[in-house]
């Protein structure tokens, strides 16, 4: 999109009165940014993420908040509370305070269109942030990690856990049964699809040839998705699994959780239902967060997908520094991620997965954690 001047004069003040005049509310001006270089120098940035009690949103918040102070612009830094009228709040006031680029996690990506049209309007930069917004035009490029790959190594180390899979990624030949549970994320985060897919794409030749077995028969997405991605949720229906499934005395082998959160309280679930801790089920995640850690390195959980939050804080803020320079951020995706409108423009990073034996090269050795964090 080209880039056009401010208005002068009384034009512009009497936008800015205006704009003043509708704090709070979600009316746009009519004006556009100026986005030649230097012209947006100190500017205001929002940031929207979508919660803190996921510590994996706080390291993303502060990392984008540090790199783009350090570039001199204004950061208003929001935290939805996982709370859709929250973010779409936080958003109109980001955009009523003067905000020239909106960097967005969002909590419902397709809750947000009436944000994004006025963005357009006023000729403010939106980037999706690690999660893609749906079903608007205005999403004008996006960040994440390989979100498939991700949801292809959660259900590969469930499959090396198992023995079902060598170190080499080979089939061993064991025959299992081994009985699994799937759990996915959040409906309205379009990762969580991705993640799952990916998962499915992977379990599916185990789960046909009946090495695996999905003992409760819930293999539907909509069956195993955890709205907002509530540890809580993930609990109870753990609890529920086992009082039901597996009330004839049989055993979970395997769960494929795709969020520390969700496997936190999965683990709590069998715990309470009886496993011993040195008897659990292989059990997955996603994020690295210190827990779940902290849970593998005691032999808990089994693995989680390390994404570096400091890699995707500085990619987004580099993009939000160009579009304010009226240049064009550099992508490598230009074909996976579909909002339903259009091809999103990505810059993708690869996960990793995290088990006992490479958590400190991965982890520690690279600063993402100090050894004290994960005491
Ligand atoms: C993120 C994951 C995270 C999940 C729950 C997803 O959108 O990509 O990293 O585990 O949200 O916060």
């Amino acid at each position: 999109m080209k880039t056009r001047k401010v208005l002068a004069g009384i034009a512009a003040i009497g936008l800015a009165l205006s704009l003043a005049a509708c704090s709070g509310g979600t009316r746009g001006g009519t004006t556009t940014v100026d986005n030649t270089a230097g012209a947006n120098k100190g500017a205001l940035v929002g940031v929207a993420m979508p919660t803190k009690t996921s510590s994996r949103w706080i390291k993303d918040g502060d990392a984008v908040k540090a790199s783009l102070e350090k570039l001199g612009y204004k950061v208003d830094l929001e935290y939805g509370d996982d709370k859709i009228p929250n973010q779409v709040q936080q958003i109109s006031n980001m955009l009523t305070k003067g905000a020239k680029v909106l960097i967005i996690a969002s909590i419902d990506g397709t809750a947000l269109s009436d944000q994004l049209d006025q963005a357009a309007k006023s000729g403010v930069k939106v980037i999706a942030y690690d999660r893609l917004i749906n079903g608007n035009k205005n999403v004008d490029y996006y960040t994440t990690f390989d979100n498939n790959e991700v949801g292809v190594q959660q259900a590969t180390s469930l499959l090396t856990g198992l023995g079902v899979l060598g170190a080499d990624g080979k089939d061993t030949g064991a025959a299992g049964p081994f009985n699994v549970e799937l759990f996915a994320g959040s409906p309205d985060d379009n990762n969580a699809t991705f993640f799952f897919n990916g998962a499915m794409d992977t379990l599916k030749p185990f789960i046909d040839k009946g090495v695996v077995v999905v003992k409760s028969g819930q293999v539907g997405f909509t069956q195993v998705a955890t709205l907002r991605w509530d540890p809580a949720t993930a609990q109870k229906r753990m609890q529920n699994l086992i009082a039901s499934t597996y009330s004839d005395g049989s055993k979970v082998d395997g769960v494929l959780s795709p969020y520390d959160g969700l496997s936190i309280g999965i683990i709590s679930a069998l715990t309470s239902s009886g496993y011993t801790a040195n008897a659990l089920p292989i059990v997955t995640g996603q994020d690295a967060e210190a827990a779940s850690v902290k849970s593998i390195v005691a032999g808990q959980q089994y693995s989680t997908i390390y994404k570096d939050t400091r890699l995707l804080g500085e990619e987004a803020v580099k993009m939000a520094d160009d579009l304010l320079n009226g240049k064009t951020p550099e992508v490598n995706d230009t074909k996976s991620y579909n909002n339903k409108v259009k091809i999103v423009p990505t810059f993708l990073f690869p996960p990793k997965v995290v088990t006992k034996d490479n958590y400190k090269a991965l982890l520690i050795d690279t600063g993402y954690y100090t050894e004290a964090d994960l005491k």
